[in-house]
């Protein structure tokens, strides 16, 4: 592949822009949802209604009625069934097997319990409600979905935080911005973060991981001033980060008998807008309060200054959709698409997913 041909980011071949069926994508925070109400969202395009049952398990339904489209949202939910507003057809609301069809009369043939809402499978963990999507139509899966995505978490005590942000662009555009070395010391250029003058060379070591590739474990950069914050342990200082289909980058950092994970999830909302969840859990300073406060404070920075580039490149990109990827410093955006078309051609061919990472990579770039 020629490495420094502009790369269509919408082209069908390069998996450009298509949604990803067949993951578990976070829908809300679990603190979202509480009691009888229903709440809506939307994910992958797919209007939900989100709730719980009476044993505060979390539910995501189609939110559209199967009679009529009518929003399922609208209607009345005793924590077990959901009744469209419409006609009064009621809806199991994890199944969303229909229980009842009231206009029908005794003598009607009609098999209510054949008519089913689409569902989605739900699962709660770090904090989020997340929701398997197989297909658009929330059909039930056809085998049973792998366990829902968790956080590392190392020791039974620690403390975690979220952020989030909506993203005006594309999953792609998204997530090619997550795993890209070459921006930071210019859009994240701050006090606490980088300067500029901060940039030099780094060598990282990638393995291919199932679905996804790892940047090896590596003592980090001392460039970034966080880092330097860990000298206080007096031990060494590793980090790992995980980038896996669809969405996810997950960094692990150890030192000695601490730990700090975070992840980042791109999810799209739609074609043009994207959810980021932001989630961050450790037990390093667990005597200082202000952790974290100070990270929210921080984090909702950083997150803002890719917000406000993603808001400047648009205009640009409608004129303009080719994007350049260039070198090592961009090879990581390459591999995304490559791993994506990787997993479309699987789906589609029913064939195992021809993983595009050869074996282990050194890249070379500066930043
Ligand atoms: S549209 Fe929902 S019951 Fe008719
Ligand atoms: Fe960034």
């Amino acid at each position: 592949m020629d490495q420094t041909a502009p790369l269509a980011l919408s082209s069908p071949a390069q998996g450009g822009d298509e949604f990803l069926w067949g993951f578990w994508y976070p829908v809300l925070r679990s603190n979202q949802i509480s009691g009888r109400r229903l709440v809506t969202s939307t994910r992958l395009d797919v209007p939900l209604v989100l709730g719980r049952n009476v044993a505060a398990k979390a539910f995501a339904l189609r939110d559209v009625c199967p009679h009529r489209a009518f929003p399922l949202s609208l209607g009345r939910y005793d924590g077990q069934t959901v009744e469209c507003s419409y006609h009064g057809w009621r809806f199991d609301a994890h199944s969303g097997q229909c229980s009842l069809v009231p206009s029908v009369t005794e003598h009607s043939k009609l098999q209510c319990d054949r008519i089913y809402a689409g569902s989605f499978p739900c699962a709660e963990r770090d904090g989020y409600v997340w929701a398997y999507f197989d297909n658009p139509e929330g059909r039930s899966p056809a085998a049973c979905p792998p366990p829902a995505p968790e956080l590392p978490k190392y020791t039974g005590r620690y403390r975690i935080v979220h952020l989030s942000a909506t993203l005006a662009c594309s999953m792609d555009t998204a997530i090619i911005g997550l795993m890209d070395p070459a921006h930071g010391p210019f859009v994240h250029r701050s006090w606490w973060w980088r300067s500029r003058r901060s940039i030099r060379e780094k060598q990282k070591s990638f393995e291919p991981i199932p679905q996804g590739f790892r940047m090896s474990p590596h003592t980090p950069s001392t460039n970034s001033a966080p880092y330097k914050l860990l000298k206080v342990y007096g031990a060494a200082v590793t980090t790992q980060i995980d980038f896996v289909l669809p969405n996810m980058r997950t960094e692990e950092v150890r030192c000695g008998k601490y730990w700090f994970t975070n992840r980042t999830t791109i999810t799209p909302i739609r074609r043009d807008l994207c959810q980021l969840d932001f989630c961050a859990a450790w037990n390093l300073f667990s005597w200082f309060p202000l952790a974290a406060p100070l990270l929210h404070f921080f984090g909702k920075r950083f997150i803002a200054q890719d917000q406000r580039v993603i808001e400047l490149q648009k205009p640009g990109l409608t004129v303009q959709p080719r994007m350049m990827l260039i070198d090592d410093a961009d090879r990581q955006a390459r591999w995304y698409f490559q791993l994506k078309s990787a997993y479309l051609a699987s789906q589609r061919n029913g064939a195992p997913m021809q993983h595009p990472l050869p074996g282990p990579v050194t890249l070379r770039w500066r930043s």
